[in-house]
């Protein structure tokens, strides 16, 4: 059965959501879709990234309303109404290689990597997490997803040679969330990649990360960076807690 969603306040567009999070037909639709509905943050917010399923670990961090989408499907630990404006960012930059360092269930690696196909044809992808993969990205593998998954802790010397084994298009960096981990995988990878994304950077559960993207945009001009940081009106407000996740990417060249 398909539900009506309603883009929130503006009500600029109404887009169906099956309630059908079925694996195949979640890539398939990104596969079919029209391309100015993928530069769409709106359609990508409501109707793919849904599909895609969120992570269920964390469902009390989600907005009431979409936490029906949790556990469900690849589970991307994201924030739609920022994947969503991140992804239509990505849509218009060149990119044929992609590495994400810390994928966890996958949900973020499989939208981004069927999302760039669109635009850019195949895509070199690569994973590197000191887990090994999880049921959802051994059926992507089976499926048709083409990547290359290194089981690595970052601090491991195979996780740099990968790193440092070609120039990467983009790096989404997601793994140590400390400070010293993190910026140590911006190190890494720095040379080696034209536009490096860090996840995770306002996340007042996470300061390691916020500290980093902080000391980045201390140096680097706006030119450089985008952030996609903002936070649901509904999201319950705390002293403690107020703001979530965030996505931030500089380019390098
Ligand atoms: C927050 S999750 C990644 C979420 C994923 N990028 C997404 O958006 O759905 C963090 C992942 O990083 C991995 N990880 C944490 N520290 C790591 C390290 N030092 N080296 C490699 N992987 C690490 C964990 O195993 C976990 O899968």
């Amino acid at each position: 059965m398909d539900k009506l969603i309603s883009t929130g306040e503006t009500n600029r567009a109404i887009f169906t959501v099956s309630d059908d999070f079925d694996r195949a037909a979640t890539i398939d639709l990104i596969k079919r879709a029209d391309l100015d509905d993928l530069r769409n943050p709106l359609f990508l917010e409501h109707v793919v990234i849904p599909k895609i399923g969120l992570d269920r670990f964390i469902a009390e961090h989600y907005p009431e309303n979409i936490r029906q989408y949790c556990g469900k499907n690849f589970m991307a630990c994201q924030m739609p109404i920022q994947l969503s404006k991140y992804l239509a960012y990505l849509s218009s930059k060149k990119i044929n290689s992609y590495l994400e360092i810390g994928v966890a269930m996958g949900g973020t690696f499989v939208l981004t990597v069927e999302y760039l196909k669109r635009f850019n044809g195949e895509i070199d992808a690569m994973v590197i997490d000191m887990n090994p993969p999880g049921e959802h990205l051994d059926w992507y593998s089976e499926n048709g997803g083409n990547f290359r998954y290194l089981v690595a802790n970052t601090t491991e010397p195979k996780a740099a040679n990968t790193v440092m084994s070609r120039k990467w298009d983009l790096v989404l960096i997601d793994a140590d969330h400390t400070e010293e981990g993190c910026w140590r995988d911006y190190l890494m990878a720095k040379e080696f990649a034209r536009l490096i994304a860090f996840h995770d950077v306002v996340n007042e559960l996470t300061p390691g990360v916020a500290a980093v993207w902080k000391r980045l945009k201390e140096v680097l001009p706006t030119s450089r960076y985008r952030e996609f940081i903002e936070q649901y009106p509904d999201f319950t407000k705390t002293a403690e807690f107020s703001k979530t996740m965030g996505l931030g990417v500089i380019s390098l060249s």
